[in-house]
C-alpha cells in the first residue's frame, strides 16, 4: 500500500478490464486516478472504487483518437492537479481478422486506436510531466508484437508499432528523466476476449500455450503497472516486459 501515494495517473481505456484493474491497483496504491474512456455508462464508471487509502478517482471522457479531447483532458489535469506523474496508454481494440479478412478501414481503424492513441497520450502528457521534471509512460502493448501468429493481421502490426514507440519515447525522454515501458501481456481473461473464449475448446487451448497452465487476469498485469509506474522502477526505461505466464519463453 502506498506505492504511489500523493502521484497523478492517467489511465485510458480505464471503463474496463485491464485498465480498470490498474486503476483499482493505482487508487489502492495512493495515486489519484484520472480513469478515462470513451464508455460513459460503462462498468468503470459505476464501479465502487475504494479510496480508503487516500488516493481518488475522477473520469473523464476521452477517445484516444482524438487530439482534441486530450488537449482538454490535460487541461482539466493541469487545473485540478497542477502536475501529471503517470500516464497509462491501455485504450485498445483487437482484431481476429486475417489478410483477407479486414478492409483499410480496418486497418486505419485499429491503427488509430493502439498505436495513433498512444502516440497523442505520449505528445500530450509530457507537456505537463516535462514540469515535474519526471514521469512514467507504461503502455500496454501484446505479446502479439513479439511473435507472428496467423489471424489479427492489423492488431500485430499496431501492436508493434506501439513496441517500437516505446522504445523510441524512451531514448529521447530519458534526459528529461521521463521513463517509457512497456507491458506485453498474453491472453488476460477480459471483456475484450470472453466471448471468444467462451468456446472450452479455444479456452483449453490457450491455457494449453501457457506453461503457468493458466490464463491471467487484470490483477496480474495491474501488478506489473505499479511497479514501472512507481519510483521502484527509476531506473527502468525502454524495457519491454511480458506478463504471459511464460507463454513466449519457448
Ligand atoms: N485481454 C487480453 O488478453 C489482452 C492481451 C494483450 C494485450 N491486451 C491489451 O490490453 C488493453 C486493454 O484490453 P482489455 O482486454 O482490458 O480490453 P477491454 O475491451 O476490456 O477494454 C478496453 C477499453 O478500451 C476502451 N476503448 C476502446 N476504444 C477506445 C478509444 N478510441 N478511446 C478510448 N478508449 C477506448 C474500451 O471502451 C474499453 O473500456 C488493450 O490495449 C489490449 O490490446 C489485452
Amino acid at each position: 500500500m502506498g506505492r504511489l501515494k500523493e502521484k497523478v495517473a492517467l489511465v485510458t481505456g480505464g471503463a474496463s478490464g485491464i485498465g480498470l484493474g490498474i486503476c483499482e491497483a493505482f487508487v489502492r496504491e495512493g495515486a489519484h486516478v484520472i480513469l478515462t474512456d470513451i464508455i460513459k455508462t460503462g462498468p468503470g464508471h459505476k464501479a465502487k472504487i475504494n479510496c480508503q487509502s487516500g488516493g481518488s478517482i475522477s473520469y473523464q471522457d476521452l477517445d484516444v483518437t482524438n487530439e482534441g479531447q486530450w488537449g482538454k483532458v490535460i487541461s482539466y489535469t493541469r487545473r485540478k492537479f497542477g502536475q501529471l506523474d503517470i500516464l497509462v496508454n491501455n485504450a485498445g481494440i483487437a482484431s481476429r481478422r486475417g489478410l483477407q479478412e479486414g478492409s483499410v478501414d480496418d486497418w486505419i481503424t485499429t491503427f488509430d486506436v493502439n498505436a495513433k492513441g498512444a502516440y497523442l497520450g505520449i505528445k500530450y502528457a509530457v507537456q505537463l510531466m516535462e514540469k515535474v521534471g519526471k514521469g512514467s509512460i507504461v503502455n500496454i502493448s501484446s505479446i502479439s508484437a513479439l511473435i507472428g501468429g496467423g489471424g489479427s493481421v492489423d492488431y500485430r502490426a499496431s501492436k508493434g508499432a506501439t513496441r517500437l514507440l516505446t522504445k523510441s519515447m524512451a531514448l529521447i525522454l530519458a534526459s528529461q528523466n521521463i521513463r517509457v515501458n512497456g507491458i506485453y501481456p498474453g491472453d488476460i481473461i477480459t471483456p475484450l476476449n470472453e466471448e471468444y473464449l467462451k468456446d472450452q475448446n479455444v479456452l483449453n487451448d490457450r491455457i494449453s500455450l501457457v506453461p503457468l497452465g493458466r490464463l491471467g487476469t487484470k490483477e496480474d498485469v495491474a501488478q506489473l503497472a505499479i511497479f514501472l509506474a512507481s519510483d521502484e522502477a527509476s531506473y527502468i526505461t525502454g524495457a519491454e516486459m511480458v506478463v504471459d505466464g511464460g507463454r513466449t519463453a519457448y
